[in-house]
């Protein structure tokens, strides 16, 4: 039976589990094909790409490449971009939206068990798909799943562990907005604890050099401590910033703003200590219209989304709606940045098994 060691793994590019192990070199291949993926996307205006769309396609298609969204826990833009992603090269598609209810979990199946027959590992020609793209409530599962299964297996959120597809799909925002990924003081805002999509990206942004980051939260909700000494011990510059009036001086600051929603769902809202707490940090971190005038000048601000805009305690949304169209917001666009990401992880990972040959660019990919 073949299975996986995690830091070989990842080193080879054959799953994307975590960021911590990504080499700089690994994600500007994947940048690169990221924007390529952008104009594959985009052929109907680019005639330079059509033929690349085409070998891309045909050589999906020939291959009967599967790609199975697999998701224990709710999810929109992650599943569907994905599942975007996989029509756009050509892929087919298997998935369960809902798979804590829908699947054999619900008969107290293993997630081990499940991965082993999804993907084939006893018997590759008949597994279900070439490639699994899981989200689960549970931290560390997507490293567990890994381990039994026979096919690239994607990381799409585990608990508050990690978000890898996330963080690349911010750095992809970062470089089309501010045209470079080095160099530049970024501001991480709001439930940085439970937050994973904050830890994969922290992972990646502390690989480049004159990166600056603030991070700004309650101090019980700061980030967690492997993380912090991961930054100690890789010499990268950070500042955490727990009073709530740090928040308007680093946001004047910052070229980048990235907000996070306060992670309700990882809250016990039935436990009154719990309620509590959630209640006492939820109010503080909101932009409004007069903050994101006073950003600096060519910055931007950045989310995840989803953004909490319907709050039955009657929080406002930490982005007020009326923030959506200023000059300085980028998260819709940041979260179209989705799709081509994810067309490159997976064309490349497929790519790395040997499941498709490798399919060369055309020539001036930059053009
Ligand atoms: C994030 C997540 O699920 O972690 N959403 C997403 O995938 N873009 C962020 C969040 O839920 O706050």
């Amino acid at each position: 039976m073949h299975t996986h060691d995690s830091e070989r793994d990842h080193a080879a590019f054959k799953h994307l589990v975590r960021c911590k192990f990504l080499t700089t070199e690994l994600i500007a291949d994947i940048l690169r094909e990221s924007a390529l993926m952008a104009r594959v996307l985009n052929f109907r205006n680019d005639p330079g790409i059509v033929d690349y769309r085409q070998r891309v396609r045909q050589t999906f298609w020939d291959n009967g490449i599967t790609v199975a969204s697999l998701f224990y826990e709710e999810s929109l833009r992650t599943r569907w971009s994905h599942e975007r992603a996989a029509h756009a090269l050509g892929a087919s598609v298997i998935s369960t939206e809902n798979a804590a209810k829908f699947s054999s979990a619900a008969k107290g199946e293993s997630l081990e068990h499940a991965i082993q027959v999804i993907s084939g590992l006893h018997c590759p020609s008949e597994g279900y798909a070439d490639i699994v793209v899981m989200r689960h409530p549970t931290e560390g599962a997507a490293k567990r799943a890994m381990k039994f299964c026979g096919v690239p297996l994607i990381n799409a959120g585990d608990g508050i562990g990690e978000h890898p597809t996330q963080a690349i799909l911010d750095l992809f925002a970062i470089e089309r907005k501010l045209g470079r990924i080095q160099d530049f003081t970024i501001a991480l805002i709001g439930d940085l604890l439970n937050s994973r999509t904050i830890h994969s990206l922290v992972y990646l942004l502390a690989k480049y050099p004159g990166v600056k980051i603030y991070l700004v939260s309650d101090p019980r909700f700061s980030i967690k401590h492997d993380l912090r000494e991961y930054l100690v011990r890789n010499h990268v510059w950070f500042a955490e910033k727990n009073r709530p009036e740090d928040f308007r001086e680093v946001m004047a600051i910052a070229d980048v703003v990235y907000m996070t929603r306060v992670q309700k769902n990882r809250f016990d809202m039935n436990d009154e200590a719990e309620a509590a707490r959630y209640r006492e940090i939820r109010g503080v971190y909101i932009v409004g219209r007069e903050l994101a005038d006073a950003m600096k000048a060519g910055s931007f601000l950045l989310h995840p989304m989803p953004i909490e805009t319907d709050n039955t305690e009657g929080f406002p949304p930490e982005i007020m709606t009326e923030v959506d169209d200023h000059p300085h917001a980028y998260y819709f666009q940041q979260a179209g940045g989705g799709i081509p990401t994810r067309m490159a992880i997976i064309k490349m990972l497929l790519e790395n098994w040997g499941r498709i040959e490798r399919i060369a660019p055309p020539e001036r990919a930059a053009a």
